[in-house]
This record gives structure tokens, sequence and C-alpha cells, in this order.
């Protein structure tokens, strides 16, 4: 049978994530994975989780595993609340929505506020789970110029006049892939330029609890609250097991995307978001962000010093105050992609930096290597190799 034309004319538009694939290509054994984004396992606090599963079944029995609300369980918004007002974001729970991880929202967005052929401004490079996401709706992307402290906000002002954008998408702290983040002064003409021309701009913001150095900087949604839509993640600062995201929206946005998220699962597992709701509200969470800090930052400091040691002298990479990634780009003519083809011979794995663009030729030279899973001996060791490779094959 032509199972194909069983598909809708939308479907094409949605690919296979790269980055998933080459994720099964690295589960081989023996493999060195600088590849994946995931958290360090080693940091999911699960005796806590345990002891938490227990409470929340004597505290609220059968209702931890009803049917909730869409919006999300109470005491969780209550206590994200409390989270996000240290962040300098205004918000009552009220005002904070849950979704099945952040993806959950992108995918919203896209529902939501992306028509066919709308353009919408991205970093260049950015995540590529929201390209993902976004591509089934069909957009097309205008590309913000960046340096190392991310986008320029006056590339960004220029693309909203000339293509009449309104719909901007940013990580801004510990962007993932380059790690970079956007300092205060830039957020705030951004801020500036986004209520200017009403543009809604969506701040994805997993890694800032992620900072090894130097202090949290504002984020977009306390400098221009009716323009922004957040969102976090319990993922780097619990476990992504969990699925859950959570955001702020303009309140006139948020009841769409309720709707969207209705029609989708009609709300995140209300058995996880008790337990985090006890994990936020126990105060567990300071203390496992600096189990994290003192677990990732020694594994910074190895992917940084082998680099310095191993890479050629004409490649450059980022070094960035927090997250989990380092972006590091060679001279023009180096072929991320096939080096990452006889790197994987060696049994090192990295994502070629190309998958994170919306061009065809962009990026080709550049690689995104991640530093949270491998211990730091295994990462100099990847290092170590993959200079090799590099030097053997460029
Ligand atoms: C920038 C960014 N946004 C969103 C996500 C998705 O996170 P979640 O696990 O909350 O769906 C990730 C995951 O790596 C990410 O890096």
């Amino acid at each position: 049978m032509d199972y194909q034309k069983f598909l809708a004319g939308r479907t094409q538009n949605i690919k296979a994530s790269v980055i998933r694939e080459i994720l099964k290509v690295v589960s081989q054994p023996g493999m060195i994975s600088l590849a994946g984004g995931l958290p360090s396992p080693d940091s999911f606090p699960l005796e806590i989780i345990d002891e938490l599963s227990s409470l929340v079944i004597k505290k609220y029995g059968s209702k931890a595993f009803q049917y909730s609300a869409t919006e999300g369980f109470p005491a969780l918004r209550e206590a994200l609340a409390a989270y996000l007002n240290k962040k300098e974001i205004r918000a009552t729970a009220d005002d904070v929505c849950i979704t099945s991880g952040s993806q959950g929202l992108l995918d919203g967005i896209g529902k939501v506020f992306i028509s066919e052929g709308q353009k919408i401004a991205v970093e260049a490079p950015t995540y590529v789970g929201a390209l993902q996401a976004f591509n089934s709706y069909g957009p097309e992307y205008v590309c913000i110029k960046t340096d190392d402290n991310g986008v320029i906000p006056e590339h960004l002002e220029d693309i909203i006049k000339l293509f009449g954008i309104k719909l901007v998408y940013l990580v801004p702290t510990f962007q993932n892939p380059t790690g970079r983040t956007l300092p205060l002064d830039r957020r705030y003409k951004i801020a500036d330029i986004i209520q200017k021309y009403e543009v809604l701009l969506i701040e994805d913001d997993p890694y800032s609890d992620l900072r090894y150095r130097g202090k949290p900087i504002t984020p977009l949604k306390a400098l221009a609250p009716d323009n922004v839509i957040y969102t976090g993640t319990v993922s780097k600062i619990l476990a992504p097991g969990f699925r859950i995201g959570f955001y702020v929206a303009p309140p006139e946005l948020k009841t769409w995307l309720i709707r969207a998220k209705q029609g989708v699962d009609l709300h995140t597992s209300t058995f996880t978001q008790a337990i985090a709701a006890e994990y936020l509200a126990g105060g567990f969470l300071d203390k496992q962000i600096k189990k994290i800090i003192a677990l990732y930052q020694p594994k910074q400091e190895a992917i940084l010093e082998a680099l310095d040691q191993h890479f050629p002298k004409n490649f450059t990479w980022s070094k960035p105050d927090g997250g989990m990634f380092i972006w590091v780009e060679g001279p023009k003519g180096f072929d991320a992609e096939a080096c990452y083809h006889k790197a994987i011979e060696q049994k090192v794995a990295y994502v070629p930096g190309k998958y994170f663009f919306t061009g065809p030729d962009e990026g080709l030279e550049t690689m995104r290597l991640n530093f949270s899973m491998c211990d730091a001996d295994t990462i100099r060791k990847g290092i170590r190799i993959l200079g090799d490779v590099i030097r053997t094959f460029s």
C-alpha cells in the first residue's frame, strides 16, 4: 500500500531530529560521548525522589493519580511562583502554567502563534528542538546576527523593521548550543525594541541555575513582562524524566496556550507534578543546585584545559560561565560533519554544529561539545583523541 497518501500536506515539514539519530550511534559500548545534552545521571536526587514519592502518596492519596487541571497542579504552581520571584520574575501561582517539559510549551508556541510562511526571528545558531517544534507549523526563519555575547540588538531591530517580525525565540542564558549569555545592557536594549515594535519574545531558560562563575543576570521577562513568554524546566535541576516545564505568559495569551495543551495531553502527569511541588516547597533545590555545580564545574574546567592542550591553534571555542556546552569553531574549510564520521571510528562523538542553523550551508566548520555526561578523565581522553582526529583530518 502507498502509505504516503495518508500523510497530511504539512506532515512533510516534520523532520527526524538528527541529534536523536546521533544519540543512537553514541550509545554503542566504549563510545566517549560529548554529543548529547543530557544531565549527568549522578546528579539525580534518587533518595529524595524516593522519599517524596511516598510522601505524595500519603499526602494526596488517589488525588495524585487523578486527572487534574491543564494549567497545572496548584501546589507546584505555587512553589514555582516563589522560585521565579527569586529570579526577579513577578508571578503569582495563577500566572505559572505547567507543560510536559519546556518542549511542550515550544510546540504550543508553534500551534498558537505560527502561521504557514510567517517570518520568525531566531538566533544563529539556535536550539534545534525549538526548530523541530516550530517546523511543523511552516514558519520561515530570519536569523539574528550573533557574536560572543549572543544576539546583536541592532540587528534584531533591523530585521523586525524589514520583515515585520512578530515573534522572536531566544535562549539568552548559557545558550544551547553555544553556551553564550546575553549581557544585561543588551537585555535592556532588546526589552526596549520588543516593546517599541510590539513584538512577542519567547525566553527559553533551562540553564540559568547552572552558573559556575559570576552573578545571575536579570531575565528579559523581568524587563518587558507584557512582551515576553518565559519558559523554564525542572529537567536540568531535578531530572528530565519528570517531563515538567513551566511558563509565564501575558494572561491574554496564556488562555490560548492552555486550550492548545488540552488537545495534546489534557495535563502533565499529576504524580510527577506533586513530587516536584514537594521537592521545591521542601527546600531541596538550593542544595541540589550546589551539588550539580560541584559536579559540572570540574568537568567544564577539564574540557576547557584539554581544548587548550589538544586542539589546533586555529580553532576557537566559547568559555561560558555556566550551562552544559562548549561551542567550537574551526577554520574556514574545516568540515565538522566529515570529521564527526572519522571521530566516531575512534569512538568519540560530538554534534556537528550545522544542525543548529536554519540555512543549509551555515556552521559547517562548527561543533557542539557537551561536558555534563562524562567524568573529567574521560572528557580529557575524548578531547585528546578528537584533537588527533582533527589534525590527521584537516
Ligand atoms: C534550550 C532548550 N530548551 C528546551 C529544552 C527542552 O527541555 P525539556 O526537557 O524541559 O523539554 C532543552 C533541552 O535540552 C533546551 O536545551
